[in-house]
């Protein structure tokens, strides 16, 4: 994704020929960065041939699903919609983890007839309730208890979930009941211990830390876990400035983990694999002049992408055609949703805008669509898969008359 000459295009195809086709705001992904974005993984990480569980909450778009599949990654899912989803893409079962504090009796009865590879159980309620499905099943289902580290995953703080005041996972002395609680049970097999310390982390240390930890809490189980699932969290960098990730040094830490255990690695992936794989097309309907700066009033809102609202994320903003040199100037980047937090951007410089321009928001693949909402009765997006010069509309735009 880049210009092509003035133009910005996704793989052959510019915003621009994509604005006048069909309505913006467009949420649209290359299938060529998503592929490069799992073998990038695949790679770094093939020391120890981890399974990968594309971590369906970043992005549950059906097609989406499907190629991902393709390129040979599982899933890890939070509900019945999303497990639903990802067997529909075809991914198979045995690839499906099942992540989530607040699992209905409903989501586990699926969860155990679809013979998934775990349910990461995160309570102690939790796996008396599955115990219970499983015996009026007259079934064995394979458990993953989630461990809370109490590690601070340096990242955002309503995106950390591995500290002790977070809902998610259990402490260790709970985590070793269960451990004893299972092995004594005829319907449950103690087969994982999962860990998801948080999102978007761009230093490996945090990851090292809970290696370490994990390592002193399997030793006190005294018991053979087949498989070790260390969650996602792998962040990108949204910003010029910020240092990438190392795959290098995270996957350095795994192998030393791994030197005194034969367990099968499992990542959860998510914005690490369709993050920067997507842009969002958006039009500028109006420009309002404010004291010392410039509205630019763009057709998609908060509800389009709700992460600069929500976590006052950056998600850059550059031109769909360039035009004209960079100026000094102010300008605030806002949707038209009645909300003073509805802004995405504020910018000392771009090149001289008017109304009905193009702009492109970057790297919104990863809780972009997914977080999106009908708030302000707005339709959602339609999502665009292009490959080369081809484009597949993956989604279509959400009609107003069907939200009536
Ligand atoms: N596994 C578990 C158990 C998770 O809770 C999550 C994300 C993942 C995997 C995938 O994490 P990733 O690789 O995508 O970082 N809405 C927020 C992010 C929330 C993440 C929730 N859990 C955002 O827009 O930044």
């Amino acid at each position: 994704m880049n210009y092509i000459g003035k133009n910005f295009s996704i793989e052959k195809v510019s915003a621009k020929t994509l604005a006048k086709k069909y309505p913006t705001p467009i949420y649209c992904y290359s299938y060529k960065k998503l592929k490069k974005n799992i073998l990038n993984l695949k790679k770094n990480f093939k020391s120890f041939n981890p399974l990968l569980c594309f971590s369906v909450k970043s992005n549950a778009n059906l097609n989406l699903l499907k190629e991902i599949k393709k390129l040979g990654c599982g899933a890890d899912v939070v509900s019945i919609g999303e497990l639903m989803i990802a067997l529909k893409a075809g991914i198979k079962p045995s690839k499906i983890v099942f992540s989530g504090v607040g699992k209905t009796s409903n989501e586990i009865k699926y969860a155990i007839e679809k013979n998934i590879l775990l349910i990461n159980a995160e309570s102690k309620s939790e796996i008396i309730e599955i115990e219970k499905i499983a015996k009026s099943k007259k079934k064995v289902v394979d458990i993953g208890i989630r461990l809370n580290p109490d590690i601070d995953a340096k990242t955002l703080n309503q995106i950390s979930t591995g500290k002790k005041e977070n809902k998610f996972g259990v402490v260790e002395k709970i985590f070793l009941e269960i451990t004893h609680f299972i092995k004594n049970s005829k319907h449950l097999k103690l087969k994982c211990l999962s860990v998801h310390i948080g999102s978007q982390i761009l230093n490996h240390k945090p990851y090292e830390k809970m290696l370490k930890i994990i390592d002193k809490i399997i030793k006190k189980t005294h018991h053979n876990f087949e498989y070790v699932d260390l969650g996602g969290g792998m962040g990108i960098p949204y910003e010029n400035n910020i240092k990438k990730l190392s795959y290098k040094k995270y996957s350095h830490a795994i192998n030393k983990f791994l030197k005194n255990y034969k367990t099968k690695i499992i990542l959860e992936p998510g914005r690490s694999i369709i993050g920067n794989a997507s842009v969002l097309i958006s039009k500028i309907i109006y420009i309002k002049k404010a004291k010392n700066k410039n509205f630019i009033i763009l057709d998609a809102g908060m509800n389009d992408l709700m992460r600069p609202s929500l976590y006052g994320s950056k998600h850059h903003i550059i031109p769909a055609i360039k035009k004209g040199k960079v100026i000094k100037q102010i300008l605030e980047f806002v949707g038209p949703i009645c909300e003073s937090t509805d802004k995405f951007l504020t910018l000392k410089k771009f090149q001289k805008l008017k109304e009905k321009d193009l702009v492109v928001i970057c790297d919104v693949g990863a809780y972009g669509m997914s977080l999106s909402s009908n708030y302000n009765l707005r339709p959602k997006p339609i999502e665009i898969l292009v490959k080369g010069s081809r484009i597949n509309i993956i989604k279509k735009r959400q009609n107003i008359k069907d939200l009536i």
